[in-house]
């Protein structure tokens, strides 16, 4: 049994633009390294090696409140695994932050995700990737005050995962071609809660409508390696036009990728930053 494990926790991009809480997609880069040991005690003990300031009680860190939440199903009878029978579990984690917080790409996800993949590992995997995303998603309700899936369970799964719903969790990986991913970050932040706090709570019919049709031709266009139908259905008449204000700069940086042959893109998850796909690496290198 392994007491100790170093692992990588990757950036997501969340929403793909007009798949708002339902789209996620993982980057092979940045990423967390975190280091996760078991304990004999039921504590549980985040710390930064950068000396990144972090709160001291575990259930409001967005690692913490995860690893708590996975406690506290093993404290049911039935919740221990094989050699755990009448331990005390806890866990320590040390989190080498690579992906900055409040940049867009998921950095709260990542020490989420990263805690609890890694601790299973330590458990024997006695959870699935399902109950890992249940687990997670504390993280994010600590980070934005809502529990949502689109960064954690890309994280988590790899590639592209469509969040069918949260309440039951339904995830979906869709198969996708190699895509190249540009981000631009604006040397600001924009946190999440903010976010979304400024969102109108009612949509109308017409809008829905050009909505859904593109995130089902967003889908569509992955399964079928369709590169143009992937670009046109890159759109979001509900969330961009109001989150863009935020982002000094962003019709510019978009219409200029675009020009540079990006297939399309727009805010990464909450913002600020902007991402954008390209179908090869010599065009992404144009846009950067
Ligand atoms: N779907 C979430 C949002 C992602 O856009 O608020 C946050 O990273």
């Amino acid at each position: 049994m392994h007491k100790e494990i170093t692992i990588q926790a990757p950036a997501t991009v969340a929403n793909l633009v007009c798949g708002f809480d339902v789209l996620g997609m993982a980057l092979e880069r940045p990423f967390d390294i975190m280091q996760v040991r078991l304990l004999d005690r039921r504590e549980v003990i985040i710390t930064s090696r950068d000396g990144f300031p972090l709160p001291s009680d575990p259930a409001l860190n967005t690692a913490g409140a995860p690893l708590i939440a996975m406690l506290e199903e093993l404290d049911r009878p039935e919740g221990r695994p094989p050699g755990f029978e009448n331990r005390p579990i806890g866990f320590e984690v040390i989190i080498d932050k690579h992906i900055k917080p409040g940049s867009g790409i998921g950095s709260s996800a990542a020490s989420a995700a990263g805690a609890v993949v890694a601790a299973n590992h330590l458990l024997g995997n006695i959870f699935s990737r399902e109950d890992l995303v249940r687990f997670a998603m504390f993280g994010e309700k600590v980070a934005s005050g809502v529990k949502h899936a689109d960064n954690i369970a890309p994280c988590i799964y790899g590639g592209i995962t469509l969040i069918r719903s949260i309440f039951p969790l339904d995830i979906v990986s869709i198969p996708a071609p190699s895509l190249q991913v540009t981000v631009v970050h604006p040397q600001i932040e924009v946190r999440t809660a903010d976010a979304r706090q400024i969102l109108r709570k009612e949509v109308l019919l017409k809008d829905a409508i050009r909505q859904w049709g593109n995130i089902a031709g967003l889908v569509a266009g992955f399964m079928k390696n369709d590169h143009d139908l992937i670009g046109r259905s890159l759109e979001d008449v509900i969330i961009e036009p109001v989150r863009s204000m935020l982002i000094p700069g962003f019709d510019e940086v978009k219409q200029q990728c675009k020009e540079a042959g990006a297939l399309g893109g727009g805010i990464s998850g909450s913002g600020p930053s902007i991402f954008m796909l390209s179908k090869d690496e010599a065009t992404a290198k144009d846009v950067t």
